[in-house]
């Protein structure tokens, strides 16, 4: 059996006393896309830091193909292939964009086609007319290419993008969703963090559902627009169904037990977006209280 790319398992990860992730698990496998969704605060960077190393999970395990990563530095993980696009990009604004990219480039490692500058210019070509352009002067969109370069330049076996979609145009993330497709036909394992819904589902293989620091529900989607749920993975109807208090129905059921097609993209987006309005609701109650 293919070992997985990225798995969690049962992670637990605190601020100080504020418990933010509870037993979080999820496998990634090579070469796939796995997108997590969830509201703002739901726990989805908190995930990613712990996958990173920025924040050691107090309960759990992570491997990277097998390997413990759990409770290393990050230095440490970066080394081992996790590459990191954080949320807000972070790249450096009073450096050049070809020195962005040259500080962030590691050790060759042995894939076949490594990423080289070169390589990334090519990938994109907006950002070879500015090599030499302080960063800070980008456009957003031009931005989050680089810290798209950045973070490849390292040649990561796992790369980790965190709302590469925020705060930007339209048509500049309809380019970020080419990118994401483009590097998942080249090989590239991705974790891939998104409010955005309709990206993700549009590129994603697996989804899971953040929900208050509970990963909530995974599912396999298919190129078309229907779900496969395998057998032995927790149904996103069923989760979802039971999260937004929606009835099970026994197509439901039968398509639960031979893991055959199942949900729609549209009906997952309905009930994404109930349980958005279920916490909203709750949230207001609590501030009513
Ligand atoms: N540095 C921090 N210290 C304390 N609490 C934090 C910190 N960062 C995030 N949180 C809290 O952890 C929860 C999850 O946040 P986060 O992982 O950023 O969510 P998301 O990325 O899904 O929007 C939120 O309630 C947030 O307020
Ligand atoms: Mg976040």
């Amino acid at each position: 059996m293919a070992i997985d790319a990225l798995k969690l398992t049962d992670v637990d990860t605190y601020y100080g006393d504020s418990h933010v992730l509870h037993g979080v698990g999820f496998a990634l496998e090579e070469k796939r896309v796995l997108a997590l969704l969830g509201r703002n605060g739901a726990g989805k960077t908190t995930c990613i830091s712990s996958i990173m190393g920025f924040l050691a999970p107090r309960k759990g395990e992570i491997s990277l193909f097998g390997t413990p990563i759990g409770g290393l530095a990050p230095e440490a993980i970066s080394r081992l292939g996790i590459g990191l696009v954080p949320q807000g990009r972070r790249i450096f604004p009073s450096l050049s964009v070809r020195e962005n990219l040259i500080i962030a480039r590691q050790r060759e490692k042995e894939s076949e086609k490594p990423w080289t500058y070169d390589r990334i210019l090519d990938l994109f070509p907006s950002l070879a007319e500015r090599s030499r352009q302080l960063a800070g002067l980008l456009s957003g969109g031009e931005q989050q290419m680089l810290a798209i370069g950045r973070a490849l330049i390292g040649n990561p076996r796992v790369l980790l993008l965190d709302e590469p979609s925020e705060g930007l145009a339209p048509l500049i993330v309809a380019e970020v969703a080419r990118t994401i497709k483009q590097l998942k036909d080249g090989g590239q394992s991705i974790v891939l963090v998104e409010q955005n819904s309709g990206l993700a589902l549009d590129v994603a293989d697996q989804v899971v559902i953040f929900n208050t620091g509970r990963a909530c529900s995974r599912a396999r989607l298919m190129k078309c627009a229907t779900t496969t749920i395998s057998s032995h993975s927790t149904s996103v109807c069923s989760t979802l169904i039971k999260k937004t208090g929606h009835r099970r129905s026994a197509a439901d059921n039968k398509t639960r037990q031979q893991g055959v097609k199942c949900a729609s993209k549209n009906r997952i987006l309905a009930a994404i977006s109930s349980l958005r309005s279920a916490s909203l609701r709750a949230r207001k109650q609590r501030a009513q209280r």
